[in-house]
């Protein structure tokens, strides 16, 4: 996913991308409710996301993952890792971590897969270099991309998002 178009490359149609985010979603889901105990993998992002036979997600890098917090814990405190671009705000500005900031990295994937953009792109002028922050700005460009995701959640029911 990563990997830039050579010139004469085609980009990915959208079914196929839309099998890309739905089995990305699987491995968070399985991460996230299926593992014992939780995991929060903390790092979700286009290169960590290898693409197997017939586009099949899979999680790599397991580095930053970190056990959830359980019984009545809402978070847990932790020091501030991730990439820039995919960390969720609230987990950056205060160190605490819980399920939800991996879904917001996963939101950062579906924007890049939708856009065809990097979540961070210098070469692009200022206000487009942050892909979350460029599409905040744009009202038509959120439109677009709620019509994306919901064709996606009625595709696959992905519970996760
Ligand atoms: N087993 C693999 N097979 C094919 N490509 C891989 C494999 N592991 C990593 N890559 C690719 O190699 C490149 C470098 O990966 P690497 O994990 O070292 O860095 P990164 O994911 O860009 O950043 P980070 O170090 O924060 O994870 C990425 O494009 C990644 O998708
Ligand atoms: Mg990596």
């Amino acid at each position: 996913m990563a990997t830039d178009l050579p010139p004469d490359g085609k980009p990915l149609d959208w079914n196929t991308r839309m099998e890309i985010s739905a089995s990305a979603a699987r491995g968070l889901e399985y991460l996230h409710l299926k593992m014992k105990p939780p995991i929060i993998y903390r790092d979700v992002k286009c290169s960590n996301i290898l693409l197997g036979e017939q586009y099949h997600a899979k999680l790599s890098d397991f580095g930053l993952a970190k056990v959830g917090p359980s019984g009545d814990e809402t978070h847990v405190s932790t020091r501030v890792m991730g990439t820039y671009g995919y960390c969720a705000p609230d987990y950056a500005m205060t160190g605490q971590l819980n399920f939800k900031s991996d879904i917001f990295s996963f939101g950062v994937v579906l924007l890049e897969l939708i856009t065809g953009r990097k979540a961070i792109d210098n070469t692009r002028e200022k206000k487009e270099q942050n892909l979350v922050e460029w599409v905040r700005s744009s009202s038509i460009i959120s439109f677009y991309l709620l019509y994306w995701a919901f064709r996606l959640v009625k595709k696959y029911s992905i519970l996760l998002l």
